[in-house]
């Protein structure tokens, strides 16, 4: 048969289906608030205690402030297109299924390919934050281990030598996590909940620190905020304003996590009214969260003191608050674990969607009996993301997990306008406003972000959807059960152009 790359998946199909309530449905456990935390779960990471610095003293100077509001302007954009998709489509497959129901097939698959790339290597990124956290309060209270963490690991492969760190804790935590989500949501949305309230009140905790420490100290702190912007140096993203693009860039990344709430539309009990919530309501948290420990950071030290594994602890440190300082390694340790959870189950909830439409191998979707979770796709994303965590670097899987997100936050700002002037009569409960100068300035941002990141994974991104592509051409075009409808004349529609 041939294929239609623009076929599209009627929403009345979409709708209909995730109203199947037989053995393969999801568990609906999630009220506003656990979607609200789950949000803030997903948000609240590596990005905030680990890239703050780095993107300070390398591009920002105490200008990241502003690489922050740049960087959740374009989030509050695209996550207010995400809210009108998903009251629209309350589907676990999130912006892939909004690609589905309005690009087609071939753009559904790129954008899914994309949240996988964003959900594994996001979490495997998280994972190696985590273990670096780990080892650092372990050496504050001197524990050192009968093992290392990292053990160096030389051998010959074809005659290569070949040489690889192994980040033990990096894979042991995404071993944990995966347990935890085979076991259930419910499960995993406590837990979930338990991380979050621990790091939002680390968060607090530091910002009243230093709000104190400010007013004691207020010549110290505009001392360190001076100059503002630092002047570029002649290279492209190297501070001024071109360094400010470049770290919005960089810590996009500590936004990444709010579109994971749309991922649980099947698990949520009121999806229509709540994902909006959720997904609003986390982001905004955090932007402000953000913005705070941004500026109050880059006045407690200066920025070029910056580029550290643990900057906000080192904040904390030169307040001369020890407990703090171990108050906010452990906060971190269970911040960024609640990271990895929302990472790993919006993954697993992607895949089933596309298996769900004949896109991958039935196996993807099969749903355990009893814990009612897609523990196979679990288990199997739980050893490739342990894979990932223990042999890549941190910064080149971070940038690549940006640009993957980023494009597909482009394509659901795009959706949203086709989808208005396609199909203006289905029922939105919510509605994105300023339609469409929000999803341009959305579309804007990310494209302006994408192309503030570096080449090396610009590379990855480029391989990564060329092994996407295979996929696509070798086994879902032939498996598509929009393909088939449509074969049989059924159902899904092409558009007509
Ligand atoms: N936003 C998440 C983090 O910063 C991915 O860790």
């Amino acid at each position: 048969m041939a294929t239609k790359y623009l076929a599209t998946k009627p929403i009345s199909t979409i709708l209909s289906e995730a109203e199947n309530k037989g053995e393969h449905a999801l568990k609906r456990a999630l009220g506003p608030i656990n979607l609200v935390t789950l949000g803030i779960g997903g948000i609240i990471g590596a990005g905030i205690f680990v890239l703050t610095g780095t993107a300070a003293a390398q591009f920002a100077g105490p200008a990241i402030v502003l690489s922050f509001a740049i960087a959740g302007l374009g989030c509050v954009f695209a996550g207010l297109c995400y809210a009108e998709f998903s009251s629209m489509i309350p589907i676990a497959g999130s912006a892939y299924t909004y690609g589905y129901a309005t690009m087609g097939e071939l753009v559904a698959w790129v954008i899914g390919w994309a949240l996988v790339l964003e959900y594994a290597f996001g979490a495997a990124t998280v994972a190696v934050g985590w273990s670096g956290y780990v080892s650092s309060l372990l050496g504050f209270f001197g524990v050192h281990l009968p093992f290392n963490a990292t053990p160096h690991l030389a051998f010959t492969l074809f005659g290569h030598a070949v040489s690889a760190q192994v980040d033990v804790f990096a894979m042991a935590a995404i071993f944990v996590i995966t347990f935890v989500l085979v076991v259930g949501v419910r499960e995993s949305a406590n837990f979930n909940s338990a991380a979050v309230m621990i790091k939002v009140s680390v968060v607090l905790v530091f910002i009243g620190l230093a709000v104190s420490f400010a007013f004691a100290h207020w010549t110290h702190m505009v001392h360190n905020w001076h100059p503002f912007i630092p002047a570029n140096g002649g290279h492209f993203g190297q501070f001024g304003w071109s360094g400010i693009m470049r770290g919005a860039g960089v810590v996009f990344f500590a936004y990444i996590g709010f579109d994971a709430v749309s991922t649980a539309a099947q698990e949520a009990r009121n999806p229509q009214k709540d994902l909006p919530f959720g997904i609003l309501g986390s982001l905004i948290v955090c932007t402000i969260l953000y913005i705070i420990v941004a500026g109050l950071l880059t006045g407690l030290k200066s920025y070029t003191t910056l580029n550290v594994a643990a900057p906000v602890a080192d904040g904390a440190a030169e307040i001369g608050a020890r407990w703090g300082v171990i108050l906010i390694d452990l906060g971190a340790i269970a911040g960024l674990a609640s990271v990895m959870l929302v990472m790993l189950l919006g993954q697993s909830r992607v895949l089933y969607t596309m298996s769900h439409d004949g896109l991958l191998w039935p196996w993807v979707s099969r749903i355990h009996p009893r814990f009612r979770t897609p523990y196979i796709t679990s288990m199997v994303v739980g050893v490739f993301v342990a894979f990932l965590a223990a042999f890549f670097p941190i910064a080149f899987l971070g940038e690549l997990v940006s640009l993957g997100t980023l494009l597909a936050f482009t394509i659901v700002c795009l959706g949203v306008i086709i989808m208005r002037a396609r199909a203006p009569e289905i029922h939105r409960p919510f509605r994105t406003p300023l339609v469409p100068l929000v999803p341009i300035g959305g579309m804007i941002v990310s494209l302006s972000l994408m192309f503030s990141l570096d080449a090396p994974a610009w590379i990855g991104f480029g391989s990564w959807l060329i092994v996407g592509l295979v996929i696509y051409f070798s086994y879902s075009r032939q498996h598509s059960k929009v393909q088939r409808a449509l074969a049989s004349g059924t159902a899904a529609k092409v558009p007509s152009r």
